[in-house]
């Protein structure tokens, strides 16, 4: 049955296990195979904007930061609030200004009241959302629904991901389509189920397990990434765990990295950007802190970490999705192991309608 959590542990473990169904799920009927193009009929009428801000809280934050990168790479300046910041401190809204509201649930009070904010300026605006008729899609002007199914673990796990793809669909709709990236997604369902078969996470979990702070590091699309993969992480196993992009942990936090900070690194894509981060992951081993890199493979980086986990190499703005996969993972199996209460971890709830 739909809800049931069909034979797994945990609906958090399903829900992960269902990301190849949820992408399929997103994809389907959007993009057009034969001319190689993305048609987002629901969106007729919106034309690419002149700037983006982008309003979220928790999981679907770091789902803006990734979708204000890409937009920003086709040219359009886009910025991404943390939405109860957003609704006390509202920055201006210009002429031809999209403000894009990501809210798996449609119902975050935070969210909708930034919402509101941005509307009373006079925004266009545009709700990413996974619920039907929720709150958001009655306030916006335009809806894209992510399509992930029903969530139940309240750790999000497949609406990141759908809400990535989303993100995709919409910037290469807006951006003439990439053969590259449309590429990339036809292949991801397939790409992330065999990360799911292959992948072996079971000694980075213990390792960080044992641990009694971690940190994640990534550059670029993978930053978002790294936050996700700390959020995930502290959320459900109670272990503080910190997200950086990978620049930044020398200006401060490496006053923490001990050889008991075990220290996650996300090197897909770009080999410039791989190449700085391998030589911040040197920064940390020479602290003698325990070294885990998720990476495509394309730059070797085995040789400078203590373990290396390897996803499928794809298009660089689909990696970090096959990437975080592997973040959701090792969280899953550390929680596990510290025998947590996954799908109701203390103090969090799916939905918060409080501001
Ligand atoms: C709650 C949940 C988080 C979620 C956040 C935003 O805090 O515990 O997992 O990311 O709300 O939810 P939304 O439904 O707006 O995406």
């Amino acid at each position: 049955e739909d809800t049931g959590k069909g034979g797994y542990d945990h609906y958090m473990l399903k829900e992960i296990h269902e990301q190849p169904h949820a992408i399929r799920q997103c994809l389907s009927g959007r993009v057009d195979e034969l001319h190689g193009r993305v048609e987002l009929e629901e969106l007729d009428g919106l034309s690419t904007p002149k700037r983006v801000q982008f309003i979220a809280c928790g999981t679907s934050y770091h789902a803006g930061l990734y979708a204000a990168h890409l937009f920003r790479e086709m040219g359009v300046p886009a910025q991404t609030f943390i939405a109860s910041e957003y609704a006390t401190s509202p920055p201006p809204v210009g002429e031809d200004e999209l403000v894009v509201a990501i809210t798996q649930s449609g119902e975050t009070a935070d969210t909708l009241s930034a919402l509101r904010e941005a509307k009373a300026r006079g925004a266009e605006t545009l709700a990413l959302t996974n619920v039907v008729g929720s709150s958001v899609t009655r306030e916006c002007d335009h809806t894209m629904y992510i399509r992930a199914g029903p969530e139940i673990g309240v750790a999000a796990s497949k609406t990141f991901t759908s809400q990535l793809v989303a993100v995709n669909l919409l910037v290469e709709a807006m951006n003439g389509n990439d053969a590259g990236v449309l590429t990339g997604l036809r292949d991801l369902a397939g790409d992330l189920q065999s990360v799911l078969d292959r992948v072996n996470v079971r000694s980075a979990a213990a390792q960080l397990a044992a641990a009694d702070r971690c940190f994640f590091v990534g550059r670029g699309l993978n930053h978002p990434v790294a936050l996700e993969g700390a959020l995930k992480f502290k959320e459900i196993t109670y272990v503080h765990a910190e997200g950086f992009p990978a620049g930044e942990l020398k200006h401060g936090s490496l006053a923490l990295v001990t050889e008991d900070t075990p220290v996650v690194a996300v090197l897909t894509g770009d080999d410039e950007e791989t190449r700085k981060t391998i030589g911040n992951i040197k920064e940390v081993e020479s602290r003698d802190a325990p070294v885990i890199a998720v990476t495509d493979g394309r730059v070797e980086v085995a040789s400078f970490v203590d373990e290396c986990i390897q996803i499928p190499e794809t298009h660089p703005h689909v990696a970090p999705l096959l990437a975080n996969v592997v973040l959701q993972l090792i969280a899953y199996r550390s929680a596990n192991l510290l025998g947590r209460s996954i799908d109701k971890p203390r103090n969090l709830a799916k939905s918060v309608t409080v501001e």
